[in-house]
């Protein structure tokens, strides 16, 4: 978002091994510690932290395993998730002919390491469906450990890293995953679907089902390169079966496992395209901000609570911030 202050220690990981030695400087300085992958789903506050950021420059993509069903493919925490996915990818064309299973994650900004978090998903795929194990270094205990996908948690936007005592405590410097040759078949994520209807495209594997997602992603969602935006600023909201009949009869769409889009609900309370306090909600995604004229992370605050009041104040739901905060 290109807000917040500065931190006071950066410290770059380039090989497991630093890892001891950073977290006993942090220890020793008596600070907190925050591991930063891409920082494309970071929101700084404005007074900085006072802490020790440890920067994820861990590198590697490795084949480590593979039978006639399965493929099983590791990265290194620090690569770009997009050079991962494009790397399960061109297996299609290689000797492992037909892999897939990350193919639908494309364009995601941020690290391999940060997909675990968050669980990160779009398109009909997230990685708690391929995610076969992570390598983490428990702070906690000092140690390595490795950990399978079941133990992890994961749900819509959530897993052990991203709640509870769980916060703060690891470094996950590798994701393993299984790729396998079940194909995702027609009908797709709605989106994407609309998008190989329009170009008449009906033979679909791994590298197509790429091109289509990059090319939603291009007419939707801003480059974080290009303009301030951590993605979708707000989570989709996920009700019971009461509270679906009472939305329902509100007249808000509410989608298979009780989800109700969250862009639905902005754009139905008037807000899509509007400026908040410098804070633009986009004109092409209601749930993503773009940050393109405020000066403080106050600006941004003010935004969120703006638009999560008009949206209570029309449909008495609220609405839940997707990216996570750092600082004071
Ligand atoms: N909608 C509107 N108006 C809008 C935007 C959306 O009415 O301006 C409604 C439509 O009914 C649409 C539905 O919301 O069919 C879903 O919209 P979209 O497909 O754009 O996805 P999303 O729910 O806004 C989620 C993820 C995205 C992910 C897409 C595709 C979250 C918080 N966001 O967005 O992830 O790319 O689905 O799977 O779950 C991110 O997390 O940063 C992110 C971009």
């Amino acid at each position: 978002m290109r807000l917040g202050g500065a931190a006071r220690y950066v410290i770059e990981i380039e090989e497991d091994k630093d890892l001891a030695d950073a977290y006993r400087f942090a220890r020793e300085k008596n600070l907190p510690t925050y591991v930063l992958g891409g920082g494309s789903n970071v929101i700084g506050r404005d007074g900085g932290f006072n802490g020790v950021i440890l920067v994820n420059k861990l590198r590697g993509i490795y084949v480590i395993d593979s039978d006639k069903d399965t493929i099983r493919l590791c990265a290194k925490s620090g690569e770009l998730l997009d050079d991962f996915v494009r790397y399960s990818v061109s297996l299609w064309n290689g000797e492992f002919a037909g892999w897939c299973g990350i193919e639908a994650l494309a364009k995601i900004p941020g690290t391999v390491g940060a997909a675990p978090v968050q669980n990160v998903g779009a398109y009909g795929q997230d990685i708690s469906q391929t995610l076969h194990s992570v390598c983490v270094y428990d702070q906690k205990d000092n140690l390595f450990k490795h950990m399978m996908a079941n133990e992890l948690d994961l749900g819509y936007r959530h897993s052990i890293f991203n709640t509870g005592d769980g916060v703060g405590r690891y470094f996950i410097t590798s994701v393993t995953v299984n790729l396998h040759k079940n194909w995702m078949k027609p009908p797709f994520y709605t989106s994407l679907q609309a998008y190989f209807d329009e170009h008449d495209i009906t033979e679909f594997n791994p590298q197509v089902i790429y091109d289509g997602v990059a090319a939603v992603r291009a007419g939707k969602l801003p480059d974080p390169a290009e303009f301030a935006s951590a993605g979708s600023f707000f989570k989709n909201v996920y009700l019971d079966e009461k509270e679906a009949k009472e939305a329902e009869a509100k007249g808000i769409p509410v989608w298979e496992g009780g989800k109700v889009p969250s862009g639905w609900l902005i754009e139905h309370a008037g807000l899509k395209g509007e400026e908040f306090f410098g804070m633009r909600v986009s004109d092409k995604a209601a749930l993503v901000l773009i940050n393109e004229s405020a000066k403080s992370y106050a600006d941004l605050a003010k935004a969120r609570h703006a638009i999560i009041d008009a949206v209570r104040d029309k449909y008495g739901l609220t609405l839940e911030q997707e990216p996570m905060e750092l600082g004071e």
